[in-house]
């Protein structure tokens, strides 16, 4: 294998945020497909320091990152806040691990592959192997699958789209605001929001706005599907315009894309090369219940479910499409993990 890239062929690995949802998740996503690693270690913060996690028949002990030693670890799935990645990716790159980080801090670099492995795998074959890959947003990576078909058919010349995220994608936070809400709503009581997540309650409500504003108007997460987009598909002039909202659901991103071709394109051409796209499964019949949602589709499921796809009413080269994809999961932990297997390739 080419210096740089994962040393071993079974390599020791650690989990970096194991006891939050996506680094749980990491590790139950590596023993469902038989990752074939050596050694895995659980590290979270002094809080969790013992705390039991299972890994097929073995029981591990969760250690503490402060005191972690990432000398003899070749792969490391980082799974934390912006500001510890920041802090922890460089100790292990510089004690020789090769990192996977699902964190923003480094997905805009020049210098890191950020990947969907199956739209832009070719960008780990160079050389020197990176030794530090970025994991995309949640919601920008079911799009860059679909949206890769969508382009080689037709040429995407625009996107216009709104996100309808799940309060998981704010991680172990958000699920216990909109429960705690929800729980608070049902029985009566005041519902006090939590400026940590929001200003005003997620349960029984819509909220246009996740994460900060910038000076365009355009919150952060909205930018980070316009550039990181652009990033994995390698259109740098592709354009976007999103509209990024929690809704009150617990697992599952949804998005509504109006896309502008450069040619006109048959729903059922799209309908039938989406099919033939294994991480995409099409659910696309005009009737009741005849499309996917978060809840009933994508939670604790693998692939991106796609459906209402259907031309423009008034011009011929837009179509529109619906998708839906567990945010945790694909949009996080299962291409993370995808992510490694890949560098273990070679
Ligand atoms: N949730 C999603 O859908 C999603 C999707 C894509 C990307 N991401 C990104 O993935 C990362 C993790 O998100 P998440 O949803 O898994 O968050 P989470 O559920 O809140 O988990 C956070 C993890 O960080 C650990 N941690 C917190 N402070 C620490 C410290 N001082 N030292 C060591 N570990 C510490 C926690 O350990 P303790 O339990 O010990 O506190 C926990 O394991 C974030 O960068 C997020 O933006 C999340």
């Amino acid at each position: 294998m080419s210096p740089g890239s994962v040393r071993t062929a079974r390599p020791r690995v650690a989990v970096v945020g194991a006891t939050g949802l996506v680094g749980r998740t990491i590790i139950e996503i590596l023993e469902g497909r038989n990752f074939p690693l050596s050694v895995l270690d659980a590290v979270a913060s002094l809080d969790s320091l013992g705390t039991p996690i299972e890994f097929g028949t073995q029981m591990l002990k969760v250690r503490a990152l402060d005191s972690y030693d990432f000398h003899g670890v070749d792969l490391a799935f980082f799974a934390l806040e912006t500001g510890l990645s920041e802090q922890y990716v460089p100790r292990a790159l510089e004690a020789g691990c090769c990192v996977i980080d699902n964190s923003r801090v480094y997905r805009m670099d020049p210098g890191v592959p950020l990947v969907v492995p199956e739209v832009n795998a070719s960008v780990l074959r160079i050389t020197p192997a990176p030794r530090l890959i970025a994991n995309p947003n949640c919601s920008t990576i079911p799009l860059a699958i679909v949206l890769r078909c969508l382009d080689d058919l037709a040429g995407v010349v625009r996107i216009d789209l709104s996100t309808y995220q799940a309060v998981s994608g704010a991680g172990r936070m958000g699920i216990e605001i909109l429960a705690r809400e929800s729980r608070n709503r049902l029985s009566g009581q005041e519902v006090v929001p939590d400026p940590l997540f929001a200003t005003v309650p997620i349960a029984f409500n819509v909220i246009p706005q996740i994460d900060d504003f910038e000076s365009s108007g355009y919150t952060r997460e909205e930018m980070k599907i316009v550039h990181e987009l652009r990033k994995i598909l390698d259109r740098p002039d592709l354009e976007v315009n999103p509209t990024a909202v929690r809704v009150p659901v617990f697992f599952g991103h949804a998005a509504a894309v109006h896309a502008e071709l450069h040619q006109p394109l048959d729903p059922g051409v799209l309908r039938d090369a989406l099919a033939e796209i294994p991480a995409v499964e099409v659910r696309d019949r005009p009737e009741a219940g005849g499309y996917p949602t978060p809840q009933t589709d994508a939670a604790r499921h693998d692939q991106v479910f796609v459906g209402r796809i259907r031309s423009d009413l008034s011009r011929p080269n837009d179509i529109n499409f619906w998708l839906v994809s567990d945010n945790v999961r694909k949009g996080a932990a299962l291409n993370a993990v995808q992510i490694g297997e890949c560098l273990l390739a070679g």
